[in-house]
C-alpha cells in the first residue's frame, strides 16, 4: 500500500504548538472514518530532512484527495518513494481566496485554521458529509463573532448564516465585507435592514447574495431569540465557538455574557429546531470554566447524540484550554 507524508501549515505549530501533530493525526481519522475510502493505517509522527512530517498508509483515491485537501492543517502532501517525496496535487474549496478569512484582525477572533477544524469535524459527524465538496449546504454560527466562520462558510462555497449580539461586530463585518466584495470586484447586492415581528424590532439583518448565487447573512441579535427570525431546519450544520468566560482586550461581548454553561443550556435547544434533520453541531470551549462532561449533558439532554471523537482538546493559552463537542440530531 502506497506510504503518504503530510506536511503541516507553519501556522498549525504557531496555532496548537506541541499538539499540532496529534490535532491532524485526528482530524485525518475523522476523515478516515467518514469519507474517505478507506481509514488510513498505521499512522505515525516522522522526521524527514529534520522536518517532522504525519506519515500513513493508504489507497486514495482521486475523491479521497478531494477531501483530504480540505484537512484544516494540510499544507502539502507527498507520497513516498523509497526515501524520496512524490508532490501529490491538491485542490481545496476555494470559492474566495484566503485573504477573506486572514484580513480581518481584531481581539476575541476565533483561529482560521481552527474555525475550520470545528467546521470539518462537524461537516464529517452531519449527512452532509459526503456531499461536502459539491453542494451548497449552509453553515450557521449562532455566535458568530466579527464572521470567521462565515467567511470560511463562503469559502467552501456554501451558504452562511450568523448570529451576533454585539451589535458593533456585526457593523464591522458589513463594513468588511462590502469592502472586500468592491475590492474583488464581485458582483454582489448588500443590505442592513430591521427585522420586526407583530410591529416589535427582533433582529437587524444584514445580508450580501455574492455573484447571484452565494448568500451570507448576519444577525444582530440575542442567539436565544433566533427563532423569531430563523425557520425550524434552515442549517445543515451548527458551529460555535463559545464566549471563552475570560476577558478578550476589548472585545466588548464576551463582558455581558452568561457564564458559557449557562448559554449553553439556553441556546442548545434552540439551535436544535434550527438543525435540519442529519444535521450536526460543533462547539467549542474553555474547559477551565465547564467540563467535558457536563457540556456534553447539555447536547445529549437537548436530544443530540453526541458523537465519538478522538481527543481534539489542546492549551491555548494560560486561560483557556480548549476542547470541541459534535453531537448529531
Ligand atoms: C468566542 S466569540 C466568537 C468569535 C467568532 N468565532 C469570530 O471569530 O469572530 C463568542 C461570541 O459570542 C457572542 N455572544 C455571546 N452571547 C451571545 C448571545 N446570547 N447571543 C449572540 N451572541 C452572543 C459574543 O459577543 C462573541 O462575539
Amino acid at each position: 500500500m502506497p506510504r503518504y507524508a503530510l506536511l503541516i501549515a507553519p501556522s498549525t505549530n504557531r496555532v496548537y504548538s506541541d499538539a499540532a501533530l496529534r490535532l491532524t493525526r485526528a482530524e485525518l481519522q475523522i476523515f478516515g472514518g467518514s469519507v474517505l475510502s478507506a481509514p488510513p493505517v498505521d499512522l505515525d509522527e516522522t522526521a524527514l530532512g529534520g522536518i517532522p512530517y504525519l506519515t500513513f498508509e493508504a489507497e486514495l483515491t482521486k475523491a479521497d484527495l478531494g477531501y483530504l485537501a480540505n484537512l484544516s492543517s494540510i499544507y502539502a502532501l507527498f507520497e513516498l518513494i523509497g526515501d524520496l517525496l512524490r508532490p501529490v496535487e491538491l485542490s481545496p474549496l476555494a470559492h474566495f481566496d484566503d485573504d477573506l478569512i486572514t484580513i480581518p484582525k481584531y481581539a476575541g477572533k476565533t483561529n482560521e485554521q481552527f474555525t475550520r477544524l470545528l467546521l470539518n469535524v462537524t461537516l464529517l459527524a452531519s449527512r452532509s458529509g459526503p456531499a461536502m465538496l459539491e453542494r451548497r449546504l449552509t453553515v450557521l454560527d449562532p455566535l458568530c463573532g466579527r464572521g470567521t466562520t462565515l467567511n470560511q462558510a463562503l469559502r467552501y462555497g456554501y451558504h452562511a448564516i450568523g448570529i451576533e449580539r454585539d451589535g458593533k461586530e456585526v457593523d464591522a463585518y458589513s463594513a468588511f465585507l462590502r469592502t472586500y466584495l468592491k475590492r474583488k470586484r464581485l458582483k454582489h447586492h448588500a443590505e442592513l435592514n430591521p427585522v420586526r415581528r407583530d410591529r416589535k424590532l427582533v433582529a437587524r439583518r444584514f445580508e450580501a447574495t455574492i455573484a447571484g448565487a452565494q448568500t451570507v447573512t448576519m444577525f444582530h441579535a440575542d442567539t436565544i431569540d433566533a427563532r423569531q427570525f430563523l425557520k425550524a431546519g434552515c442549517a445543515d450544520v451548527i458551529v460555535a465557538d463559545c464566549p471563552y468566560g475570560v476577558a478578550h482586550g476589548s472585545h466588548s461581548g464576551e463582558g455581558r455574557t452568561r457564564s458559557p454553561l449557562e448559554l449553553l443550556r439556553a441556546a442548545v435547544p434552540v439551535w436544535v429546531q434550527l438543525l435540519a434533520p442529519g444535521g450536526a453541531l460543533g462547539i467549542s470551549w474553555n474547559t477551565h470554566v465547564a467540563g467535558r462532561a457536563e457540556a456534553a449533558a447539555v447536547l445529549t439532554g437537548s436530544g443530540l447524540d453526541v458523537v465519538d471523537q478522538p481527543d481534539l482538546a489542546h492549551r491555548v493559552d494560560q486561560a483557556i484550554h480548549r476542547d470541541i463537542l459534535v453531537a448529531r440530531r
